[in-house]
């Protein structure tokens, strides 16, 4: 064996406690940490080495290469993209899963696509989901969504007698996917399953509303003339955090032939609490649906969950025939129900922090931030410098800078969230919303408290201020 290999299995305990030490060196900086990093553009490239380092030295080597630009993005003032943290249970399961390393793909000689059953049976109830849905951990929402649209695409087929997992798309017509506000990921799915980025029509939503106009889809639907289409309903927009009449685009399919995906990556978690609940009204009646584990789960990167009440379906797309996998297909069996054939164990900081937080704690998480994201809103709605672009309806707040005629360009924009990050007491990311230079805020760490927010809101305003002085 190659002497280090020896030498650290030697000393692995020695090791493990040395990441320990950084580990909590990491975490208990968190809450402290610069938001995000500002990393040199001219960092040297390194060589293998010949004979290698052996692990104690390689943590030094790498703490002293990369620790001063990790971004405190898992901590609390991080509110750019929709970003989660991770809950302690979280990170406990998460080191094991690389410690046990188990395939969950569905052999039944590990015990590892049970903890990937349960962890799913957990979710199901805390999302209030019927039993009939079954589902599988991938590795995010864009993948998710890839899985809804391919099980989509699949029903499709046999509506016109086309088996497309089997032929694939060669001469069919074009399949119409319509949506009001579709997240990026969803185009990119498109051109990964071949029905391509063209396939979605976007159509018009509510005044100043990022929700579907459901006259507008309804009248869509029926000049398909009973011809089977996809409907991509939204859980939580990424600008304003706005939602689709689930149940009113459910109550559709009783007229129109259409397959229902609800990309609920984030807004999903409205279900968590009685308070938000009604926004994900019809969810539980939708074909597939995508929700995402390292946003609002805050358990780490890279974990969501696809849904789904047509698990024959999911077996035709994703089925992998080779005799020595097994041919079964059961809930457990993963590797004929996801793109992916070896995959880790993705479900256990999930089912730890399930375990560890239960429903409760996932109301409590989900209700702080929602409260402290309204407490935010609220600051910005009552001052002359910012502008509300959107009522703040759960977790998200769509803003922009006040400007005296007109609106402040996109660069600007950038250049102060840019100072803000550089700050470090904040990070925020840009958007356009309504043709306008917009800035967007997502609370979704279980770690940010009020005094978070008011550091925040007091770094929005002191960098306009020195902006102004600067400029004057
Ligand atoms: C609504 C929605 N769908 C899909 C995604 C894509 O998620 P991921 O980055 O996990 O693939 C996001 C990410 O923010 C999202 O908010």
């Amino acid at each position: 064996m190659h002497k280090f290999l020896s030498e650290d299995q030697a000393h692995i305990e020695k090791l493990l406690e040395n990441i320990v030490v950084e580990a909590n060196r990491f975490l208990s900086d968190l809450d402290t940490l610069p938001v995000g990093a500002v990393v040199p553009t001219d960092i040297d490239s390194i060589n293998i080495p010949d004979e290698g380092i052996g692990a104690h030295k390689t943590l030094g080597f790498f703490k002293e290469r990369y620790a001063s630009w990790i971004s405190g993005s898992a901590g609390p003032r991080y509110y750019g993209f929709v970003t989660g943290g991770v809950t302690p249970a979280a990170l406990a399961g998460d080191w094991l899963v690389s410690v046990y390393d188990q395939n969950s793909l569905g052999s039944d000689e590990s015990i590892a696509p049970q903890v990937e059953l349960d962890t799913i049976s957990l979710l199901r109830q805390l999302f209030g989901l019927p039993d009939d849905y079954t589902g599988s951990f991938v590795t995010g929402a864009t993948m998710s969504n890839f899985v809804g649209l391919a099980l989509g695409r699949q029903w499709i087929g046999h509506q016109i007698g086309i088996d497309f997992a089997e032929k694939g798309l060669w001469g069919a017509d074009p399949i119409n996917v319509f949506s009001g506000a579709p997240h990026s990921s969803i185009y990119k799915a498109l051109s990964m399953l071949g029905m391509g980025r063209e396939a979605i029509t976007k159509l018009s939503c509510l005044p100043n509303r990022e929700a579907i106009d459901m006259a507008i889809l309804e009248d869509v639907l029926k000049n398909q003339n009973g011809q089977p289409c996809i409907v991509v309903a939204n859980a939580g927009t990424v600008n304003t955090v706005d939602f689709d009449d689930l149940a009113a685009i459910a109550e559709l399919k009783t007229r129109y032939k259409f397959w229902m995906h609800v990309d609920a990556a984030f807004g999903g978690f409205a279900a968590c609490s009685p308070k938000y609940r009604s926004l994900v009204q019809g969810m539980e009646l939708a074909d597939s649906i995508t929700i995402d584990a390292h946003k609002w789960l805050n358990v780490p990167y890279d974990s969501a969950i696809q849904f789904t009440r047509h698990q024959e379906l999911q077996a035709e797309v994703f089925q992998n025939a080779a005799v020595y996998l097994g041919q079964e297909i059961s809930d457990s069996n993963f590797v004929h129900l996801t793109p992916e054939n070896s995959r880790r164990l993705r479900a256990m900081p999930s089912w730890f922090s399930l375990m560890a937080y239960g429903k409760q704690g996932y109301a409590e998480i989900v209700e702080r931030n929602c409260q402290l994201a309204q407490w935010l809103g609220t600051q910005i709605d009552l001052s002359d410098t910012f502008k509300l672009l959107s009522p703040v309806r759960l977790n998200g707040i769509c803003f922009t800078l006040a400007a005296e005629q007109d609106t402040v360009s996109l660069e600007v924009i950038k250049d102060y969230l840019n100072s803000l990050k550089e700050n470090g007491d904040v990070f925020l990311t840009p958007t356009v919303y309504n043709d306008i230079p917009a800035i967007r805020v997502s609370v979704t760490n279980w770690r940010t408290t009020q005094e978070d927010m008011e550091i925040a809101w007091r770094a929005m305003q002191r960098e306009i201020s020195d902006n102004k002085c600067q400029n004057s």
